[in-house]
């Protein structure tokens, strides 16, 4: 069994596995967007009922695609037809919101990128004075992204050491970037987190983060969690069915969906331990939204002890992880490509890479001289996030609910699950009903409340 899957790539260990998945949820979802949509949604609040979102839904749906992808020991559109010809199509879904995502991502990536540079040749933001003011950051970062060099300039990196990575395949390329970049990302967190504790007035943050106030819990509170729930550990988008059919038939499914998820959500809890203290210690509006990390962290960074190493450190911190998500978006359509139509591994990185940096380059350009251009009333960029966040991966996550809970079937995917009844598995009952009926419902709603927004 075991060589069939060596001709495709295979994890050199389940470990592997766990990091190069970890890389693949642990991202700007966590660093980036979590903190923010936290801040956002009345802080404490949400941080509840994102854990019980992650427990109800991310587990049972990670889950579900793991075993699908082991079983069908195929990338997502094949593994999907392995299941029935017809269900095909819902495997496109996920190729594609992959790689308009990434097209974005690339774009986020390269900002962070250039604000790796601007710290490591002296990080002043053109700011002068040592007066904290976020003006002065935002208009660095208004400058930045609206140049029509630079941000075009980050994205080509950006997206050339995703493509060098993935072009040296699964255990060479994929496992290894994770291997070096998770156990960074970690010890950099750690650093940064502990000084971010310790500023005089994060205990305010820190309250602000975990203190739940039940009246605060809205609808729009729990579809937002949802949302970030999927995104977080790159739901609905194929690549834990592509991830998982490069795993071995002994490897234990059960314990890694509860794994993968648990390393996501215990970074995405430091980076709001990290961020929303400092925030509050400078006496700043954790409601910022989008430019948290680029306009108010820089600011924060500028008027801390040693702030420029720490902002250097923090931007480092993010590409760790911005970069093993790229990577796993990359995957997804490169392994179609690969899986599909049997080209070479380094033509499809080279195709995929080459036509997502040119899909990125209007959401480069469109802070600054494309900002004309507006589909459905958003920026380039914003469409680029909202097609596959509130659209695709909502649908395709619906129908891989109804394809894993009601085509293939629970006992089948208990089979795939237990290792053919080798391993326990407790929790079907609970997880049979969670994949049949809770999540395809909670899918609905995301999926409705994007329509509407
Ligand atoms: N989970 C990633 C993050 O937190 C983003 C993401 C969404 C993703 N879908 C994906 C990554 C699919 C890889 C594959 O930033």
């Amino acid at each position: 069994m075991k060589h069939s899957s060596k001709a495709r790539g295979q994890w050199t260990s389940n470990l592997g596995f766990i990091i190069a998945s970890a890389g693949s949820a642990v991202g700007l979802g966590n660093l980036w967007k979590f903190p923010y949509v936290a801040g956002k949604n009345g802080g404490g609040s949400f941080v509840l009922v994102y854990l019980c979102l992650i427990l109800l839904l991310g587990f049972t749906i990670i889950l579900a695609e793991m075993a699908l992808g082991r079983y069908a020991n195929k990338s997502t559109v094949s593994a999907f037809a392995k299941i029935g010809k017809k269900w095909k199509f819902v495997g496109y879904f996920g190729v594609l919101s992959a790689f308009i995502i990434l097209s974005y991502y690339g774009v986020l990536g390269g900002w962070v990128l250039g604000y790796i540079a601007e710290y490591a040749t002296g990080g002043n933001f053109d700011i002068s004075s040592s007066a904290i003011d976020t003006n002065q950051t935002n208009l660095f970062f208004q400058q930045f992204i609206s140049s029509p060099v630079w941000p075009v300039f980050w994205l080509f990196v950006f997206t050339s050491i995703t493509v060098f990575i993935v072009i040296r395949g699964i255990e060479g390329g994929i496992e290894k970037a994770g291997k070096i970049f998770m156990p960074a990302l970690f010890l950099l967190f750690l650093v940064i987190m502990i000084r971010s504790l310790t500023l005089p007035g994060a205990e305010k943050g820190l309250k602000f983060f975990l203190t739940p106030d039940f009246s605060k819990i809205t609808p729009s509170t729990v579809i937002n969690a949802m949302g970030q729930v999927f995104y977080s550990l790159s739901l609905g988008m194929g690549i834990n069915i592509t991830y998982g059919s490069y795993l071995s038939k002994e490897s234990n499914l059960g314990k890694n969906s509860i794994l993968i998820p648990g390393i996501d959500t215990i970074v995405a809890i430091m980076a709001g331990l990290t961020i929303l203290p400092a925030v509050f210690a400078f006496g700043m509006e954790p409601t910022q939204g989008p430019g948290l990390i680029f306009v108010t962290l820089p600011t924060v960074f500028h008027s801390m002890p040693f702030g420029n190493f720490f902002g250097f450190l923090f931007f480092f911190l993010v590409f760790f992880a911005a970069i093993t998500s790229a990577v796993a978006l990359l995957e997804v359509s490169s392994s179609f490509l690969i899986d599909t139509f049997h080209i070479k591994r380094k033509n499809a990185v080279l195709l995929c890479g080459g036509s997502v940096f040119l899909l990125g380059i209007p959401s480069a350009l469109c802070y600054g001289i494309w900002s004309n251009f507006q589909i459905l009333g958003r920026n380039f960029f914003d469409f680029m996030d909202f097609i596959p966040t509130n659209i695709l991966l909502p649908f395709g996550g619906l129908l891989l609910c109804i394809v894993v809970g009601h085509v293939w079937g629970i006992d089948n995917a208990a089979i795939e699950i237990s290792n053919h009844g080798t391993l326990p598995f407790r929790l079907k009952k609970v997880w049979g009903f969670l994949i049949q009926y809770l999540a395809p419902l909670a899918m609905i709603l995301i999926f409705i409340n994007g329509f509407l927004s």
